[in-house]
């Protein structure tokens, strides 16, 4: 099939009734000007993902943990939703049984006003002490980009405090497993800007697939998602043409 009749193939399973969910990636906020993890501009002082975000580095060196995530969320704090994050979110607003799993801890699906997101790895927004010390500050919401002071510390017991994102190693939260885990049951679904290598999130796909969805990867270098269709481009360019092929009702 071409790149348009393929376009034309997922739009003419639109409609308002119709359950889609969307698991996305980094790849989706690219067009924000974030750069995706395993891109090279995405590297940070030469350190790969997966030897930052675990709680052995933490353990090791808070301090540069807590700087790649201020760098990240200053990064963040200057980035808009772009035209990917705004289809999705009209999508949600315009179909009942619309859902999105997001890996992204940025924010920015919510900020594009999309209907009840799915957080699979946390927020970069979210702070919380790292001890659990279970006092009545120790966990907040902090907008401040760059952060006043690195590591950061829990305002109740001292101690360190820690981004509210998961970490390699770490387990997904039971409620939002729950969740996903319900929103596997859909029509479509669509992977859109994830390079499909960290589990659980990489693994969604295929449960939706074997329950009967219809699954479709959009990624201008797709490959490992388990899926029925590929559309080979960029998000914000493909969701914009598969919106204007969709009948408005
Ligand atoms: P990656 O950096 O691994 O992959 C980004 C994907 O986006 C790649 O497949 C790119 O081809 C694709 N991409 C790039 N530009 C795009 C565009 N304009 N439109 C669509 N796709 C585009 O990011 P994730 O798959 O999100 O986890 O990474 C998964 C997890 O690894 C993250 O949630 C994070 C990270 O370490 C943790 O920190 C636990």
């Amino acid at each position: 099939m071409t790149f348009e009749a393929n376009l034309q193939s997922l739009a003419a399973r639109w409609s308002p009734s119709a359950r889609w969910t969307v698991l996305t990636g980094a790849g989706i906020s690219a067009a924000s000007g974030i750069p995706t993890f395993r891109s090279v501009e995405g590297l940070w002082k030469n350190f790969k993902p997966e030897d930052l975000a675990t709680p052995e580095a933490f353990a090791r060196d808070p301090r540069r943990v807590w700087e790649w995530y201020d760098w990240r969320r200053q990064k963040i704090a200057a980035a808009f939703p772009n035209r990917g994050h705004e289809v999705l979110a009209s999508w949600s607003q315009r179909q009942s049984g619309f859902r999105l799993i997001t890996q992204n801890v940025d924010g920015l699906h919510e900020r594009a006003g999309t209907a009840s997101v799915i957080r699979f790895h946390g927020s970069i927004w979210e702070i919380r002490c790292a001890e659990s010390c279970g006092g009545p500050g120790s966990s907040w919401t902090d907008p401040r980009a760059p952060l006043p002071e690195l590591p950061m510390r829990c305002p109740d017991c001292r101690g360190l405090a820690r981004p509210g994102v998961v970490w390699f190693g770490e387990s997904i939260g039971a409620d939002v497993l729950a969740r996903s885990q319900e929103a596997l049951d859909c029509d479509v679904c669509l992977v859109v800007g994830t390079s499909s290598v960290v589990y659980p999130a990489a693994g969604l796909a295929s449960v939706a697939r074997q329950r009967g969805a219809w699954t479709v990867e959009i990624n201008p270098e797709p490959g490992a998602a388990d899926v029925d269709l590929v559309i080979a481009g960029k998000a914000e360019e493909v969701l914009e043409k598969i919106d204007a092929l969709i009948q408005r009702d």
